[in-house]
């Protein structure tokens, strides 16, 4: 039997939802890549301050109370480097300061909030269980990375739009920091989710607008 032993330092990060690609990546990583200098200072005074942001008083309440609970909201178009320094966000938490982290694709985490709806017993309860997992994390995950919001199916009951509402202001309730990902605009989201989502990510989260051409190689 061929067995492929996978790196130590990426091992660590399975189970994390991380993409295989980017498991590990630091911000460092990012600054020599050499694009998005202004957003990629912000990623570092952000996890600098994380626990600053998220302290709380011998009562039990918070010191900051306008940051705390408080996430990132990159919004830009494609091939701009979003998903590349949220992922290098949350494993720099999760190395600084030992928190729990937690991505994910938007549209993954709505078909298993759908199947878990759906599954019967017919379904293997191994794989119930795995689905269960990655919504659980999703909820209680210290950092959670959700990526490429805004590429889900719509349909007519909103399902995915309410449950993205509901995760947003319950883990903000909780305290817990969302980073956000994607390609709409402030208006297409106020259209596609609603104003008083919009509103309420401008509280729960700091946008930064990831301007330039994609990166990526055969974009332009
Ligand atoms: N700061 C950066 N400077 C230069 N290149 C970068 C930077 N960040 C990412 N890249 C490169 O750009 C490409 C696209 O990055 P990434 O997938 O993070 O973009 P994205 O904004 O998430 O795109 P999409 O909106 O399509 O999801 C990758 O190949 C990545 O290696
Ligand atoms: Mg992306």
């Amino acid at each position: 039997m061929i067995t492929t032993r996978m790196d130590p330092e990426k091992a660590r990060w399975v189970g994390s939802g991380i993409p295989p690609r980017l498991r590990g990546v630091s911000l460092t990583d990012v600054e020599e890549m050499g694009g998005q200098s202004d957003a990629v200072a912000k990623a570092r005074s952000f996890v600098e301050g994380y626990r600053a942001q998220q302290s709380k008083n011998w009562r039990g309440l918070p010191v900051n109370p306008d940051s705390y609970g408080r996430g990132l909201l990159f919004a830009g178009h494609p091939g701009t480097g979003k998903t590349t320094l949220a992922v290098a966000i949350l494993c720099e938490l999760r190395r600084r300061w030992g928190i729990t982290v937690y991505a994910s694709r938007y549209t993954d985490h709505i078909d298993r909030e759908r199947k878990l709806v759906r599954a019967d017993q017919s379904v293997d309860p191994e794989q119930v269980s795995r689905w269960q997992y990655a919504v659980e994390r999703v909820r209680w995950a210290d950092a959670v990375l959700l990526d490429d919001v805004g590429h889900e199916h719509t349909t007519d009951s909103k399902f995915a739009e309410d449950t993205l509402e509901q995760v947003l202001r319950q883990r903000y309730d909780e305290g817990r920091v969302t980073l956000v990902t994607t390609n709409l605009s402030g208006n297409d989201w106020a259209h596609r989710y609603s104003t008083p989502l919009r509103s309420f990510m401008d509280q729960a989260t700091r946008r930064q607008i990831f301007t330039g051409e994609s990166y990526r190689r055969g974009d332009q």
